[in-house]
């Protein structure tokens, strides 16, 4: 049985369990592709996963990672759009710290022209996710005010630029010393969280109050967010870094803005559904990432045996952007 290198979560716990190892390769089922991996990229959901609090859906191999991106090497029985040699990048359901990955042919994007392969690696999970976040749930209007908290992450990054591509007015909540990202990234306003509070700030900015929010940091801040909303605003959840449960929350408060509220995670969803979501982002994103317009915005770039270090980086909040590992070197 042939196999291959990948990174192996010995017990789930810290970051020293993770240990590259030999593991069986996998085979590509009718719909799949499999990738020879050039770089992949971290994503929050990796280290939960690795602590043992966010199992793989049924069916997703065991290995951490979202993402990839490499050259197809072989392609299932039902595969038509993809040859071997094509450069892509994937949006995975797992599998990604390997030397190969199988990925959905429909979750497969191409490597636009004069993209390096860490930034083909960085796309695809904060592009679809802000994407979606932004156009299929908030509905977002040309011009309207975006309040993106965790503006620095990977996907608050991304969800600045899809922003500021409809005209957007973008204002980013961020630590301190995030904020020139923040503005990189196109944020014309930004917030320092730690020592300031966004729901006096917010007001100073824009009297009608923010169209849309996305959201990570949930329960100390949603009575804050639907404080600082515009009357049918969208609030967009996609995360609860700061807790889960709120106390004291006013469905009233909501009634009187009629405010819309989404919840999502992108990796439960369908196939179908990230078909589609991947079919959308490459007729919209492409020529903008291809131009240069848009861009994962990447915090630093490890070879991959600096898996447990870039974990560490990644959960002490040190990031700004997209942590890429490189599988070769
Ligand atoms: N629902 C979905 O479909 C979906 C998809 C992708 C990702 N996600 C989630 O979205 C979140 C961001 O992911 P990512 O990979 O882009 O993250 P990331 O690049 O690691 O950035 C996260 C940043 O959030 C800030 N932060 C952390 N805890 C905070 C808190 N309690 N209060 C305020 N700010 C806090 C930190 O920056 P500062 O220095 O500014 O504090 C941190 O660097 C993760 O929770 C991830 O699991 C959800």
């Amino acid at each position: 049985m042939p196999t291959m290198r990948a990174v192996v979560v010995d017990t789930p716990g810290d970051p020293d369990q993770l240990t590259i190892r030999d593991i069986e390769r996998p085979e590509p089922k009718p719909h799949e592709v499999r990738i020879r991996v050039q770089a992949t990229a971290l994503n929050r959901a990796d280290t939960y996963q690795r602590r043992g609090h966010y199992p793989p859906p049924e069916g997703a191999p065991d290995t951490l990672g979202l993402e990839a991106a490499g050259t197809i090497d072989a392609v299932g029985t039902d595969v038509i759009d993809w040859a071997p040699g094509d450069r892509v990048c994937a949006l995975l359901p797992g599998g990604g710290y390997a030397e190969y990955a199988v990925a959905h042919a429909g979750h497969v994007l191409p490597v636009p022209n004069g993209i390096d392969w860490i930034q083909a690696a960085a796309f695809p999970e904060v592009f679809l996710t802000a994407y979606q976040a932004l156009h299929w749930l908030a509905n977002l209007n040309e011009g309207e005010t975006v309040l993106i908290h965790a503006g620095a992450s990977g996907v608050g990054t991304a969800a600045t630029q899809i922003a500021r591509l409809h005209d957007a007015i973008v204002i980013a909540t961020a630590s301190a010393p995030k904020h020139d990202i923040c503005r990189e990234a196109g944020a014309q306003h930004t917030i320092d969280y730690e020592n300031e509070d966004f729901a006096e700030r917010v007001p100073a900015i824009t009297e009608h109050g923010a169209d849309v929010v996305i959201d990570f940091v949930g329960a100390p801040y949603f009575n804050r967010n639907i404080e600082v909303m515009a009357t049918d605003g969208r609030l967009v959840q996609l995360a609860t870094m700061g807790g889960s449960t709120v106390n004291d929350m006013s469905l009233r408060a909501l009634m009187a803005k009629r405010i819309h509220m989404h919840a999502s995670t992108l990796r439960s969803r369908s196939d179908a559904y990230k078909t589609r979501l991947v079919q959308v982002v490459r007729a919209v994103l492409d020529g903008y990432w291809e131009a240069g317009r848009i861009a994962p915005v990447i915090d630093s770039v490890m070879d991959w045996t600096r898996v447990a270090e870039a974990h560490r980086r990644m959960e002490a909040n040190a990031n700004a952007g997209k942590i890429v590992l490189q599988v070769e070197a």
